[in-house]
This record gives C-alpha cells, sequence and structure tokens, in this order.
C-alpha cells in the first residue's frame, strides 16, 4: 500500500460547500412533499396560570384551515420524560409564550391568520420572573449543569481571604441570552400508517428519534428522522424541542404532512436560553499578585418545568492556583421559560465574572495582567488535584501576548486619547472542557475502490461532515475523493449529539476504529476487496464511556483592543486576537471559523446582546433579531486566530481537544477589559451599552 500524506492536519475546504451557496442543500423545512400543510403556534399571553377556554370557531371558519390542536382535542403523547416536548398534555401554563395551541392550514398565510384568531381564556394566577441575589426562595441544587456538585470547597476561604493583603469583591451580571441559530427550530413531518419520517433540524437526531419513538408509542425502527444540513443550534437544538413533537402530532392529527417552522419571536420561549447570572467573585492576594483565597458564588434562575442550572462557578474550580476555594450555585425555579444550553454554558458566563476579577486584582497589585495569570499557574488541577492531560496557558498568553504587541502597552488606564476616542486593550484567559460520548459507526469497502462511513453525527455548519471524511481517509490510508461520509440520518448508527464541543472528538473515534480495522483487513485480504465489499463496525462505548485519570481542558488567551467615544458612549471592537491550545487542529479551515465565530459571539455577548425579563408579561421584550443585536459585520473587525498545536495522547486516535465553544470563553472579560483600560471604568453588568458609558464617563 502506497503511502499517502495525511489529509487531517489540511485546510480542506467544506465538502457540502457547493451544495450550500447554490442552495442544493435541503434544511428541515425545505423538503416539498405531496399535500403539505403548514402550522403555526399559538403562545400562552399570560406567565401562569390555567387555560379555561379555547374558543376556534372563528379560526375554523377559513376552509383552508385543517385544525386547531389544543390539550382538549390533540392525540395524547406518551411521557418521554423531557418537559420541553411535554406539548398540548395540560390545561397549565408554566411560563409566557409557552404554546398552547397548533394552527395546521394549507397555506402558511391560513395558519398564521388562524393562529391571530384564536381566542384562549385563562385563569391568570401571579407570576415571579425577577432574579436577584437576595430574594426568597434561592435553593443549591443536586448538581449543575454537566453534572458538577453545585458548591465545592477546598481549605478555609473566609480565614484566608479575611487575612490577605489585596481583595477584590465584585460581582457581575450577564443578563438572559439568546442563541438565535440562522435556521429557526423547524420541522416537516409526515406519517405512513405507524411509520414516522421527519426532516428536522436538531444537533442530534439519534436521541430525537428515540424521543418521538417515547412520545408516539412506536418502534424506534419506525422513526425516521434526517437532519442532513442543520443552520446552527449553538445549545438550542441540543435535545429534542417542541417543534419536533407538534409537527408530527399535527401530521397524526390531519393525516396530511406538517411542516413547523418557529416564528423567530417565538423560538426564545420554547428552545432554551442562556439563564441570567449573578455572580459574586472575592480574590485575596498577596503584594505580589499570588492568589490565596478565590470564591466564585453564582446565583441563577430556572424554570417551573426544568431544572437547568448554568454551572458558572465551575471553572474557577480549574483555572488558577489557590490553597483557599468556594464555589457554589443557588438558583430560583420562577416563572419563566426553561433555561437551557448556550454555546459553553457555565463556562462563557463564568470566565466574564472570573477573568474580570482578575483583571480586578492585577490593577490593585500593580502588575500586568497577563504576568498575574502566569503567577497562578496550578501544577494540577487545584479542586481535584489530578494532572492536566495538557495545559498550554501560559504558552497561549506568551504568545498572544508577543503577536498582539502586548508589552507596548502603556498599563495606566484613560491615557490614550485620539481626539473624541479613548482607546484601550485588554486580556483574559479561556478554558473549555474536553467531552467525549460513545458513538457507533461503519464503515464499508467496495470492490470498486471506494469507501463507505456511516455514522449519525450531525454537521450544524461546523464542517463536521468534512473533518470526518478527513479522518477516514487517513485511517484507511486512501484519498479523500474515494471516501463518502454519511451523517445526519436517526437510522445510521448512532453517534452522539452535536453539543460541548465533543463532536469531532465522538464521531471520529469510531470512524477512526472502524476505518483503520477497515484498512487491516483489505490488507489481510491482499490488498483486494472481494466482490461484494467488506465491512466492519465499530463503537466507543468502553473507550468513551468511562471516566480518566486526567483533568482535561483546552485554553486560550483573548487580546482585544476597543475604541469608546466619549460624545456618543459607543464601544467599537478595534481587533480581536485569540490564542488557543486545543490538542491537534485537524482542519485548520474549518476551525479557523469556529474560533471566530465563538469570538464574536463573545463580542456580541460584551456589546450588543442581552434581554431583559420583563416584569409585568413574564417574557423577554427582546424577541426578535430587530431588538436582539447579534453583532453584525459592521460589528466585527478582523479578528485574528492562532494556536498552539498539542501533542496530549490522553483525548483520542486523533489527538484533538473541541473547539466549537472556547472561542466565546473570555471574549466578553477581554473586551471589558480593554474598555476598563481605554475609559477608567469597569463595567461588570452586561451588555456594555452606550448609556452605560455616558453615565459612568
Ligand atoms: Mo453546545 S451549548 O454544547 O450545543
Amino acid at each position: 500500500m502506497t503511502t499517502l500524506p495525511r489529509v487531517t492536519g489540511e485546510a480542506v475546504a467544506r465538502i457540502e460547500a457547493r451544495d450550500k451557496v447554490t442552495g442544493a442543500a435541503s434544511y428541515a423545512a425545505d423538503h416539498p412533499l405531496d399535500g403539505l400543510t403548514h402550522a403555526w403556534p399559538v403562545t400562552a399571553t399570560v406567565a401562569r396560570g390555567d387555560i379555561t377556554a379555547i374558543d376556534d370557531s372563528e379560526a375554523l371558519r377559513d376552509p383552508a384551515v385543517l385544525a386547531v390542536l389544543t390539550h382538549a382535542n390533540a392525540p395524547r403523547l406518551a411521557d418521554a420524560g423531557d418537559p420541553m416536548v411535554a406539548v398540548l398534555r395540560s390545561p397549565h401554563v408554566a411560563h409566557h409564550g409557552q404554546i398552547v395551541a397548533l394552527a395546521v392550514a394549507e397555506t402558511l398565510e391560513a395558519a398564521r391568520a388562524a393562529a391571530g384568531a384564536v381566542r384562549v381564556t385563562y385563569d391568570e394566577q401571579p407570576h415571579d420572573v425577577v432574579l436577584t441575589a437576595d430574594r426568597p426562595g434561592l435553593y443549591t441544587p443536586d448538581e449543575v449543569n454537566a453534572g458538577h456538585p453545585a458548591d465545592r470547597r477546598r481549605g478555609d476561604f473566609d480565614t484566608a481571604y479575611a487575612a490577605s493583603e489585596i481583595t477584590v469583591d465584585a460581582v457581575y451580571e450577564v443578563t438572559p441570552l439568546h442563541n438565535h441559530p440562522m435556521e429557526p427550530h423547524a420541522a416537516t413531518a409526515v406519517w405512513d400508517g405507524d411509520t414516522l419520517t421527519v426532516f428536522d433540524s436538531n444537533q442530534g437526531s439519534t436521541v430525537v428519534r428515540s424521543t418521538l419513538a417515547a412520545l408516539f408509542e412506536v418502534d424506534e425502527a419506525d422513526v425516521r428522522v434526517v437532519s442532513e444540513h442543520v443552520g446552527g443550534g449553538f445549545g438550542s437544538k441540543g435535545t429534542p424541542r417542541p417543534h419536533v413533537a407538534l409537527a408530527a402530532l399535527a401530521a397524526k392529527a390531519v393525516g396530511r404532512p406538517v411542516r413547523l417552522a418557529l416564528p423567530r419571536n417565538r423560538i426564545a420561549a420554547v428552545t432554551g436560553h442562556r439563564a441570567p447570572t449573578i455572580q459574586r467573585v472575592r480574590l485575596g492576594a498577596d503584594a505580589d499578585g499570588h492568589i490565596d483565597a478565590l470564591a466564585h458564588e453564582t446565583v441563577t434562575q430556572t424554570s417551573t418545568l426544568t431544572e437547568f442550572v448554568e454551572q458558572a462557578s465551575v471553572s474557577s474550580r480549574m483555572m488558577y492556583a489557590s490553597p483557599h476555594s468556594l464555589t457554589t450555585h443557588r438558583v430560583a425555579r420562577l416563572d419563566v421559560p426553561s433555561p437551557s444550553w448556550m454555546r459553553a454554558p457555565g463556562e462563557c458566563p463564568g470566565m466574564f465574572a472570573l477573568e474580570s476579577a482578575m483583571d480586578e486584582l492585577a490593577v490593585a497589585c500593580g502588575l500586568d495582567p497577563v504576568e498575574l495569570r502566569i503567577r497562578n499557574e496550578p501544577p494540577v488541577e487545584p479542586d481535584s488535584g489530578r494532572p492536566f492531560s495538557s495545559r498550554h496557558l501560559v504558552d497561549c498568553l506568551r504568545e498572544g501576548a508577543r503577536r498582539f504587541g502586548w508589552h507596548d502597552r502603556d498599563p495606566r488606564p484613560a491615557v490614550n486619547r485620539d481626539g473624541p476616542l479613548l482607546i484601550g486593550s485588554g486580556v483574559a484567559a479561556s478554558t473549555y472542557p474536553v467531552w467525549v460520548f460513545p458513538s457507533h459507526a461503519e464503515a464499508y469497502a467496495g470492490s470498486d475502490g471506494r469507501y463507505e462511513v456511516r455514522v449519525n453525527a450531525t454537521d450544524i455548519g461546523t464542517g463536521a461532515r468534512t473533518v470526518l471524511t478527513q479522518i477516514a481517509a487517513d485511517a484507511l490510508g486512501v484519498p479523500l475523493d474515494l471516501v463518502r461520509v454519511s451523517i445526519g440520518r436517526g437510522d445510521l448508527p448512532a453517534g452522539s449529539v452535536a453539543g460541548g464541543s465533543s463532536g469531532t472528538a465522538s464521531w471520529g473515534w469510531p470512524v477512526h476504529k472502524a476505518c483503520a480495522d477497515l484498512r487491516q483487513r483489505v490488507s489481510d485480504a491482499g490488498g483486494h476487496v472481494p466482490d461484494g465489499g467488506l465491512f466492519v463496525r465499530a463503537d466507543t462505548e468502553q473507550e468513551a464511556g468511562g471516566g480518566t485519570e486526567y483533568s482535561r481542558h483546552a485554553f486560550g488567551a483573548q487580546f482585544a483592543e476597543v475604541q469608546v467615544d466619549t460624545v456618543t458612549g459607543e464601544v467599537r471592537v478595534r481587533r480581536m486576537l485569540g490564542v488557543f491550545a486545543a490538542g491537534h487542529i485537524l482542519n485548520p479551515r474549518t476551525a479557523r471559523s469556529q474560533f471566530i465565530g465563538g469570538m464574536t459571539m463573545g463580542l456580541g455577548m460584551a456589546l450588543t446582546e442581552g434581554s431583559f425579563l420583563d416584569p409585568e408579561f413574564g417574557d423577554f421584550t427582546e424577541r426578535d433579531l430587530a431588538s436582539y443585536h447579534v453583532a453584525a459585520c459592521a460589528d466585527v473587525p478582523e479578528i485574528d486566530v492562532h494556536w498552539i498545536d498539542e501533542d496530549d495522547p490522553h483525548l483520542n486516535p486523533m489527538g484533538s481537544k473541541g473547539i466549537g465553544e472556547i472561542g466565546i470563553v473570555g471574549a466578553a472579560a477581554a473586551l471589558a477589559n480593554a474598555v476598563h483600560h481605554a475609559t477608567g471604568m469597569r463595567v461588570r453588568r452586561l451588555p456594555i451599552h452606550p448609556d452605560t458609558i455616558l453615565l459612568g464617563l
């Protein structure tokens, strides 16, 4: 067998790029079906209560309207153990914006008009949607997101903090944030007898399939879920969401295919959001900046339907050496839409707080913030004592400082002025854990010299399909164009969710295993594939299913330069640089895009994104892209990204760590720290709006 150059590590363009730009790639609401009907949701206008009556007579007057489904008349779904998909089961309203009925019609316009004509009467009850750090009813959850304990202590924080020479004690706030993937949550569903097919937009169709089978009490084999192309999710499609259950339910009820694409302004209430956090960070250090005491206490909220706890204090358990530490989470259960995953849940808001506090400590100690972080580098993971599988934070900081020109910076705040503009720069560290979940794959060698690999991976726009093809080609030892990788269908070998930055590791591992095995079999057959081909199956239930003796995380350093307009209060980003250490980078082209995307989302979090739960209505006041400002091209400067290649043998056969989320972590802190350097103002509540700046200047 000839030796080919490895294609992992090469900047291979997306395999489906042409399909996407020519419109040939089909998304969930793109599938034309005979007899297709359209659905539009009716959502609750109270934040808590019970439905006492639903009048659909006006809605049904239009002959184009096929049905108005409600809890009173819809086929009853079984309990699938997930309250987010338990649709139209109960007259109880748990939050404003909950879907209480679904209009189904021949056209989208008729469905929308019908939904608007449905009259719902409620027995309204008082609601409570306001999170404060001192409100009654805060409780300690059994655990927080990703299975972490709510509280951890080591040493004696109180005594050490009281004895510290230099202290920082500050409260940081992040408002609710919305995922807003470009493609809304959409599904097209059709029943053929007891067999269900759905085209669905999700981050993992293996679970969508098993959930639909449970809801409708049919065999998984009779549920086909197709999710070939997905236009983003950022966590909001991480588990099945109501749209897919509703589309399938409606298709069953009307006996025709049904398409439901959630309107943009209905998404935030029913598909999850990043819960707001109020985080108090206390740091106690000596005059040289060595941290002796570190406390990170998070207050956040969940809904009455589910418990989801944003684990914002968790990264403080592994970032810096400190003999004494206290990290806690307290939760309010409110009448709010259910929070869920949003890009780097926990680390993203948590590192905004910790890395802002580190900047405050650097100022208090009169120390360079890069140097402060280097001085507090832990030899092992502080809370667990486990060794790091690899940790190159210091290298990222040093390399970033060099590339950014950090050392030319005058550390004094508010001294760099250009007319009405104040200019400043900031730095922050970033981190994200290594997740890997068991997955299955199949590899097939044809007698024509071509290969087919199957794994139910989901490409949410990351380049998963492309990277898996690279991994397969290398493991097979054949050129890229001889390998076809099939993903995005529930009937393929089970793959884990495209979440937790785990996809490439989780799917790539069984792909690598199956392909390496297949290569051996082809070799054993004398390099000749027999008629009928050769077939191999692999899974990583063993390898990826257990724990690890290592603390495994990716790290990075974020640098930012801003200009603050003293007349308008506007903050503009001049440049950003991220340097990351995330194992081997398997595709520099798609990886760069992930890092830049994360950093851009962090820019949005710092400056433009944010929402507010209106106490009267009990819902977000920002529900569409006109009021919730996702950063646009004009907001985003050139973003520069570099990485330090790590050789970490404790990961997976590709040596990769996840890259989808780390880019957002620390970006907002770097920007807020830059605003402080520019102006001397410390903004501890995001987003940093012009009015905040003007009031402070
Ligand atoms: Mo990501 S929030 O794990 O989809």
